[in-house]
């Protein structure tokens, strides 16, 4: 009898020591907010840098298919839809996109 004590109790500590170690159960999960995504620092295609560059990039670029239209030609609504197509035909990289941009509405139709 005093055996079967021994022996319960130190099944008894053993089975306590287990569960102690296991994973708390959290009832209440707090949901953490999605941590930001890393924003691409913004380009700024508003400098005269910028500017020459995206003449360039509009001489250079825009003209391999067919002739070059002037900025003046077309308003600004026209030239977003225009650059909405010809953007991708001229391969032109995310920035020279923003500087051919940044020239063309700034010289655009009024
Ligand atoms: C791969 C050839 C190609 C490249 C590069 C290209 N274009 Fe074009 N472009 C065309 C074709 C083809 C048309 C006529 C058909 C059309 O509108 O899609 C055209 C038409 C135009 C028109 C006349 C649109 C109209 O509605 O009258 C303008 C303005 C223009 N492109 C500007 C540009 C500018 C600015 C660039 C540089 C960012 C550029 N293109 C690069 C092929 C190209």
């Amino acid at each position: 009898m005093k055996r079967l004590i021994i022996l319960l109790t130190i099944c008894a500590v053993i089975i306590t020591a287990c569960h102690k170690k296991t994973v708390p159960i959290v009832s209440a999960r707090t949901e953490f907010p999605e941590p930001p995504k890393p924003t691409q620092p913004a380009i700024n295609t508003n400098t005269p840098e910028s500017m020459a560059a995206g003449k360039t990039i509009f001489e250079t670029k825009c003209n391999r298919c067919h002739d070059l239209q002037d900025p003046v030609a077309y308003t600004t609504e026209r030239w977003t839809s225009i650059l909405k197509s010809m953007i991708p035909k001229a391969r032109l990289t995310e920035e020279q996109a923003q500087q051919v941009t940044t020239y063309v509405m700034a010289n655009a139709k009024k």
